[in-house]
C-alpha cells in the first residue's frame, strides 16, 4: 500500500499520540497519567463505544501543553504518513480540550503550523489543518472558537465538528457552520458514526457541509445514499476505528464497497491511529482483505481521497496524474 499515492482526510492529530510519547510528554510537563503500567494502558484501549473512547482520548490530550509538544506530535504523524505514501494530510484538531488547560491558542496552532512547514521541506508532504469544535459543548462555545482562531485564518483550511455524537445533532451547530462558511472555511462534520442516517442528511441539508466524516449509517436510508451519489459528497470512512469502537462488528459486512457501487465517493482513513491499531495503510489493507477489493477498487479509493480533498486544483491534478 505504501507505493499507492493517497491523501488522508480524516485523522485527529490528538489521536496520533503514541503511548510512548504520551508518557514522555507527561514526564516532561510534570503530569501524572491515570495509567501506570503498560497493562493498564492496554486495558484502557479496549473500548466499548465512542464516549468510552473519548474519555481516554481527552485524558491523553491532557499531556500536551507546550508549543514544542504540538510541533513534535504533528511532525511525528506527518513523517509517518509520508512513509505510508500519503501525499496530502488534512488533519483535524480540537483546540477546546487544550484551552481548558489554559494552553494559549498561539502555542497550539503555532506548533502545528511550524511542523507542517518543516514536513513539507523534509518529505514534500502537504499538511493542512482543520479546526474541529466539540459537539458535546454549546454552539456558543463553537462560535467563540471561530473568533479565537480568526488571527490564524490563513493557516486553517477548514473547520469540523467531532466528539460525542448521540444527542448532539448537526443542526445544533447550524450557525457555526454558516459563520465558518462566511469566513471562507471549508467544512466537514462527523455524522453517522453512532448517530442515525438522519444526522448525515441534517449535516448536508441544514449545515450544508462540504464533506461527511464517517457516514457509516448512510446505508440505512437508500434515498440518502442516492443524495450522496447525486451530490458527490465525499465520506471519510474509518474502518479500524469503527471496528474498535464497536460501530461495526465485522469488516466483512462493512458498507464501503456497497457505497462505492452506489456511486458515493468514499475514502479510507485512520481517525485516531494510535488508539485504533493502524495508520492509513493498515486501514486500506483491512478493508481490501475483508471485502476482497480489486486493484481497481483500491485505486478508486485513492483517487477519491484526492478528489474529495480541499486541495487546490493543480495539486489534485498532479496527484491524479501520478495515480495514472
Ligand atoms: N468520533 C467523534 N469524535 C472524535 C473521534 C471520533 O471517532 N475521534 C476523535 N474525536
Ligand atoms: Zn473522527
Amino acid at each position: 500500500m505504501t507505493a499507492l499515492p493517497k491523501a488522508e482526510l480524516h485523522v485527529h492529530l490528538e489521536g496520533t499520540l503514541e503511548p510512548e510519547d504520551m508518557a514522555r510528554f507527561a514526564r516532561r510537563n510534570g503530569l501524572a497519567l491515570p495509567w501506570v503500567t503498560p497493562d493498564e494502558l492496554r486495558a484502557a484501549y479496549s473500548f466499548t463505544g465512542l464516549e468510552n473512547f473519548l474519555a481516554v482520548y481527552f485524558a491523553g490530550c491532557g499531556v500536551l501543553r507546550t508549543r514544542a509538544d504540538f510541533r513534535e506530535l504533528t511532525a511525528a504523524y506527518l513523517r509517518r504518513a509520508a512513509g505510508q505514501g500519503v501525499r496530502r494530510a488534512e488533519m483535524l484538531f480540537g483546540p477546546q480540550a487544550f484551552l481548558d488547560h489554559d494552553v494559549p491558542i498561539d502555542d497550539q496552532l503555532g506548533g502545528i503550523t511550524d511542523a507542517i512547514a518543516e514536513a513539507r521541506e523534509e518529505t514534500g508532504i502537504e499538511g493542512a489543518l482543520l479546526v474541529s469544535a466539540h459537539r458535546h459543548r454549546t454552539e456558543a462555545d463553537a462560535l467563540e472558537l471561530l473568533d479565537l482562531i480568526r488571527p490564524w485564518r490563513s493557516h486553517v483550511l477548514g473547520v469540523g465538528l467531532g466528539s460525542a455524537e448521540r444527542g448532539n445533532p448537526p443542526a445544533k451547530f447550524a450557525r457555526y457552520f454558516a459563520a465558518a462558511r462566511g469566513q471562507g472555511y471549508r467544512t466537514t462534520c462527523h455524522a453517522g458514526e453512532e448517530g442515525p442516517a438522519a444526522y448525515i442528511r441534517e449535516a448536508l441539508e441544514v449545515c450544508d457541509v462540504d464533506r461527511i466524516d464517517h457516514g457509516y449509517t448512510a446505508t440505512d436510508d437508500p434515498s440518502l445514499v442516492s443524495l450522496l451519489a447525486d451530490r458527490q459528497v465525499t465520506l471519510t470512512m474509518c474502518p479500524l476505528s469503527n471496528l474498535r469502537l464497536r460501530v461495526t462488528d465485522d469488516l466483512r459486512t462493512y458498507p464501503l464497497k456497497r457505497l462505492m457501487d452506489a456511486g458515493v465517493p468514499v475514502t479510507v482513513n485512520s481517525d485516531d491511529p494510535s488508539y485504533f491499531g493502524g495508520y492509513v495503510n493498515e486501514n486500506y489493507e483491512a478493508v481490501t482483505e475483508a471485502l476482497q477489493l480489486s486493484d481497481a477498487d483500491v485505486i478508486t479509493l485513492a483517487r477519491n481521497s484526492f478528489t474529495g480533498s480541499f486541495a487546490p486544483a493543480e495539486e489534485t491534478a498532479k496527484a491524479l496524474a501520478e495515480l495514472g
